[in-house]
């Protein structure tokens, strides 16, 4: 588990004081894939790297396993490093070494690992990712993708029980993207270990996540399990993270002005065609759809619908309610809502 503390970080520059973080709160159960999405100079990227300690902060605690790391001495603080790894946007490989000795670089740092183990080792993970065939070319031979895949074998080499990332993805083409996440997502159930994503690309944590801060200015603005996220967002920018990846706008040329109008949220197990047809029989509502939306998150369905009902007020609040009962979520649609 990972927690952070009040954690508040500044640094001085030329111009005066700048407030990268300001009293973050945050706890990162084990397991997870957790992310971490704002804008850019939210504060992102200083709140991982205080994760591993390439930052201090200026007051607060960060505790991993029960442990603060922000009062270990350097000799503890570089073992308890091997314990987290770190992948970037621009990927950081050393360009003068081949695959095989970026890779190999962590595993010397430690001087724990015999010759003969750190060989078999490069194998095992340029194996895991696919590239074993890459072992002896240089960075500059390989795509953007595979300079990744290489970032995370080095990442993983130490046995780590933390993988941070930082817009791991953000330089990749879509379908690359996915060949990452879908790596990460296997480094996560296979190998067991908590991943923590930082990016500003939502279809990533809607891809991957299990739950998400968003940040904004400094500050932790929302958190939640990703499907209570995406169907329910509360703060502005949640919501615009959300609206970025929905595409649930109104279509143009419904004139929301003249018509009761409804946003359906349900959940996958809920069939919703057969009981908006039985309910509107029932109460002599007739429900059209103006527009349908099924969208994949990390392990569920949700489906997004516009709905327009038609007949008395009574009646249609009376179906509504009913719809209710059966698990849908309904909101009123006024105007223009995005
Ligand atoms: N070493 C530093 N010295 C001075 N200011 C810094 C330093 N590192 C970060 N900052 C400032 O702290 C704020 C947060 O920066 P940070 O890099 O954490 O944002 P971010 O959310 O990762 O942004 P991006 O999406 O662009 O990577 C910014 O205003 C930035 O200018
Ligand atoms: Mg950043």
């Amino acid at each position: 588990m990972i927690e952070i503390e009040h954690v508040t970080k500044q640094f001085q520059t030329k111009k005066g004081v700048v407030e990268a973080l300001s009293d973050v709160s945050l706890t990162i159960e084990k397991g997870q894939i957790f992310g971490i999405v704002g804008y850019s100079g939210a504060g992102k990227s200083t709140l991982v790297r205080l994760i591993n300690k390439l930052e201090k902060p200026t007051s607060g605690r960060v505790v991993i396993e029960g442990e603060d790391i922000t009062r270990l001495g350097q000799q503890l603080l570089r073992k308890r490093r091997q314990n987290i790894g770190m992948i970037f946007q621009q990927f950081n490989l050393f360009r003068a070494k081949t695959v095989e000795d970026n890779i190999k670089y962590p595993l010397k740092l430690t001087k724990k690992y015999k010759k003969a183990d750190i060989d078999k080792r490069v194998d095992e993970l340029l194996q895991f990712v696919g590239l074993l065939d890459k072992k002896h070319d240089y960075p500059s031979q390989l795509s953007g993708g595979q300079k990744q895949r290489i970032g995370i074998a080095r990442a993983l080499a130490t046995n780590p029980d933390i993988l941070l990332c930082d817009e791991a993805t953000s330089a990749l083409d879509p379908e690359t993207t996915d060949e990452i996440l879908k790596l990460l997502k296997r480094i996560n159930q296979e190998l067991n270990i908590t991943i923590v994503m930082i990016t500003h690309e939502m279809e990533v944590v809607k891809s991957i996540c299990d739950e998400v801060a968003v940040m904004e200015k400094g500050k932790i603005v929302e958190q939640n399990k990703v499907f209570e996220l995406f169907t329910n967002p509360v703060h502005p920018t949640t919501k615009r993270f959300v609206h970025s990846v929905l595409n649930d706008d109104i279509p143009l040329e419904v004139d929301v002005r003249s018509r009761r109008l409804y946003r359906f949220i349900f959940n996958h197990q809920q069939i919703l065609k057969p009981v908006l047809s039985q309910i509107g029989r029932q109460f002599d509502v007739d429900f059209n759809i103006l527009y349908g939306g099924i969208t994949e998150l990390t392990d569920k369905l949700f489906g997004n619908l516009l709905i327009e009902a038609v007949g008395s007020d009574n009646r249609i609040q009376n179906a509504l309610e009913e719809l209710t009962r059966h698990g849908i979520q309904i909101k009123e649609v006024h105007g223009f809502e995005n």
